[in-house]
């Protein structure tokens, strides 16, 4: 009974997105971040409320997943009760409830479905399943109102490095991604050798600009002719770089192990993205995902599109790092498009990759 009366609203909203305002109440909680936002016509954030939980995790060097889970169950409510407060809202006015499915940790993400589900089946509204990955894409919408396919999507995040040409508001095309670590992942087990602490790559970025890039850690890219990436390799040579140097006894600056990992690892980001548009002839980028918020690739990504005469589009930090909004925003594209409605069998995808929901070219 829930998913005929869902499927008939969902259809309504297909159909009379543009005469009326649509506002998606989206629910994202993959990994140690539990936000909540409200959305107006798929652009417009009336409300974005993040609870972090990276104090809690610091303490432990990274997330530690049934820890996530139970703070995530801990905040949701409260959470809820301030994005609605914000937005100056109330739920009977929301027409769809937005989740990211996928991908991300099992119980965290399960949270998050499961009081989406339970929000939905209360309100017999739309629920609309979102890809984590697709809804970082979709932040570049929010501050972007000009913005329109097709672009090349750049996503660099703690759990993907990604190049996808984005061909429609919902259709994306692979083109090239990590064949181990991402390139977050690397920033943050890089960081933990160096006794940084967690999330490594901000204090990777800030400690950078006291060194120089003066030690070789990319020897042979094997990948050079190729958009895929590999960041094992480069994280596996700084690590034996410390550890001979603390065998030896030799001091090592770790300002310029910071700098150079830095920069060879971002470099290699920058020429494969600026390789894609010209192979693909398109001429805007956005970037998604935390490792946007690196000021590196920032000004670096920055320069070289504006020597290739090609737009470069960064959300601001609140937006490239893990949020509901984005959720909202991708939701909406998929309302409007006629797809992502799920009934209340929905579960939480951990894997949920690109290559499962992008068509690779
Ligand atoms: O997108 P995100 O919030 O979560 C995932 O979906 O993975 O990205 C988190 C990742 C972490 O690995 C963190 O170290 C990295 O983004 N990050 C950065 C910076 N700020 C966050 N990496 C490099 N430079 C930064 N300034
Ligand atoms: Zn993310």
């Amino acid at each position: 009974m829930y998913f005929e009366v869902a499927k008939e609203k969902f259809e309504y909203l297909k159909q009379h997105y543009k005469e009326m305002d649509v506002f998606v109440l989206a629910i994202e909680s993959s990994c140690d971040e539990t936000s909540i936002a409200v959305i107006k016509n798929g652009t417009e954030i009336l409300s974005n409320i993040i609870s972090s939980q990276i104090d809690i995790h610091t303490k432990f060097g990274g997330v530690v997943p049934e820890i996530a889970s139970r703070n995530h169950l801990m905040a949701i409510n409260g959470v809820l009760n301030e994005a609605l407060q914000k937005a100056n809202i109330t739920l009977d006015k929301i027409n769809a409830i937005a989740v990211t499915y996928g991908a991300g940790l099992v119980g965290a993400l399960m949270v998050g479905v499961t009081f989406a589900k339970s929000l939905a089946f209360a309100l017999e509204i739309p629920l609309i399943k979102v890809n984590h990955i697709k809804g970082h894409v979709s932040a570049n919408y929010l501050c972007e109102k000009d913005l329109k396919p097709p672009f090349i999507s750049l996503i660099v995040s703690g759990g993907h490095t990604a190049i996808v040409k984005t061909i429609s508001k919902t259709e994306n095309v692979l083109i090239g991604t990590t064949l181990d670590d991402a390139i977050g992942e690397a920033y943050d087990k890089v960081a933990k050798v160096l006794g940084l602490g967690y999330p490594g790559g901000p204090k990777i970025d800030k400690l950078s600009a006291e060194g120089e890039n003066n030690i070789m850690f990319m020897k042979n890219d094997a990948l050079k002719k190729s958009f895929n990436f590999s960041f094992s390799g480069i994280k596996t040579a700084v690590i034996n770089y410390i550890h001979s140097c603390e065998q030896g006894k030799k001091e090592y600056n770790k300002a310029d192990v910071a700098c150079s990992f830095q920069t060879q690892a971002i470099g290699t980001i920058i020429d494969k993205t600026i390789k894609a548009c010209k192979k693909y002839k398109i001429k805007t980028v956005a970037v998604a995902g935390g490792v946007a918020a690196n000021s590196y690739l920032r000004k670096n990504l920055l320069n070289a599109c504006e020597k290739e005469k090609i737009t470069c589009y960064f959300p601001p930090i609140i937006l490239c790092t893990d949020n509901a909004a984005m959720i909202g925003a991708e939701a909406y594209n998929l309302i409007t498009s006629g797809e992502g409605l799920a009934d209340l069998s929905l579960t939480a995808t951990p894997n949920l990759n690109l290559k499962y929901t992008i068509k690779k070219n």
